[in-house]
């Protein structure tokens, strides 16, 4: 079978189309024929050696796909031959909190991930997705839907009225902003282009900010807001956003920590504000197989469609990568096999 890999080194130039075996499913795993991935910005980061510089054999990349079964192990009975199923993120994480255990069990690094034809995985690592949804909508939801799914419904518990804040236009952003509008939420939504903008609104943000223009972009959130600030900020910026976010919250107000797209730490952690404004700062990693099969029950439910940027074929998987390094673009980028 064909798949792609890093190996001897880091970065895209390490990045190379391979020839594998099939793999065989063993006791409770199946065999998955995979027919469309996603990528994140994590990808990259894999990719970089950011995540696992101590690399030490070739390793498939891409955490988010579908797929559908085409062989069962033995004792696995849970799903059909045919079925379409998603790998969920973090394989060994069904229900409850996670333990420190379940974090060495992420696809894509340090699992092995899914830019291969086939896959074998246990099936208690797998959901089904929704019927309605392409194979391409289906592939974005893993980890990306999951993280925004977790940030606004399971611990953000946004409710109508509420006012959320999410930054930028990649794949969280927008599911956080689909999902906040479920809830009946406001939705202020920043990105560095107007044009970018606009398509947000046109999906349901009721107001948007560029924080390039405008850097102080929580002095705009706290005048939107009458002075009040958010209920809800999926930060997703990171070393950049933190502290405006705090500057931006109201008082009783959950910051969800997400993503470090302008660094991994903050200089000078607004503490006073934090304190002033008893910002309940809450960091959220992807999510159960539970909060998975719930946010397929609300997507089926309202018939939510992923918003894809652009798709790939199979071929063209490095270009692929490409544009997700350059960040130019509104949503998802997918790859077909
Ligand atoms: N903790 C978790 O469980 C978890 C799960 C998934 C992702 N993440 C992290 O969350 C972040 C977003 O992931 P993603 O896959 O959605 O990324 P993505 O799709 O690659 O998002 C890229 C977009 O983010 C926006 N952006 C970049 N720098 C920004 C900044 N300083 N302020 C505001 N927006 C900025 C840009 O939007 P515009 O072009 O509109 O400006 C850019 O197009 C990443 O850091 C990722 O590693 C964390």
């Amino acid at each position: 079978m064909k798949a792609y890999v890093i190996q001897d080194g880091f970065g895209l130039s390490h990045f190379t189309e391979t020839n594998l075996p099939i793999p065989s499913p063993g006791p409770g795993e199946v065999l998955i024929r995979m027919k469309a991935v996603s990528l994140n910005a994590r990808d990259i980061g894999v990719i970089d050696g950011f995540y696992n510089p101590e690399l030490s054999e070739p390793l498939i990349p891409v955490s988010d796909g579908v797929g559908e079964i085409i062989a069962v192990g033995e004792y696995a009975d849970k799903f059909q031959i045919g079925e379409r199923v998603s790998p969920i993120f973090t394989q060994s994480w069904r229900s409850g909190e996670a333990t420190q255990d379940n974090w060495i069990t992420t696809l894509g690094s340090p699992l092995q991930g899914l830019l291969a034809e086939y896959v074998v995985l246990p099936e208690e690592g797998l959901v089904r997705v929704p019927h309605f949804l392409t194979d391409i909508e289906a592939a974005t939801l893993p980890c990306a839907g999951v993280t925004a799914w977790h940030a606004i419904v399971e611990q953000g518990k946004v409710k109508a009225g509420d006012t959320v804040v999410v930054q930028g236009t990649g794949g969280v952003s927008l599911f956080a902003l689909q999902f906040a509008k479920l809830q009946g939420a406001k939705v202020i939504v920043t990105s560095s282009s107007d044009a970018k903008l606009d398509r947000a609104i046109t999906l349901g943000a009721d107001h948007g900010i560029n924080y390039r223009s405008t850097p102080e972009w929580d002095q705009s959130v706290l005048a939107y807001t009458e002075g009040r600030g958010a209920d809800h900020i999926v930060d997703l910026g990171g070393g950049a956003t933190l502290n405006r976010s705090i500057s931006a919250l109201k008082v009783g107000g959950q910051i969800s920590i997400v993503g470090i797209l302008s660094g991994a730490s903050v200089e000078g952690l607004a503490i006073v504000p934090a304190i002033l404004r008893r910002a309940r700062l809450q960091a959220i990693n992807v999510g159960s197989r539970d909060m998975f099969e719930r946010m397929n029950t609300a997507i089926a439910h309202h018939q939510l469609r992923p918003v894809v940027d652009t798709v790939y074929p199979f071929a063209q998987a490095l270009e692929a990568l490409s544009q997700l390094a350059k960040g130019s673009y509104f949503g998802k980028i997918a790859i077909q096999f």
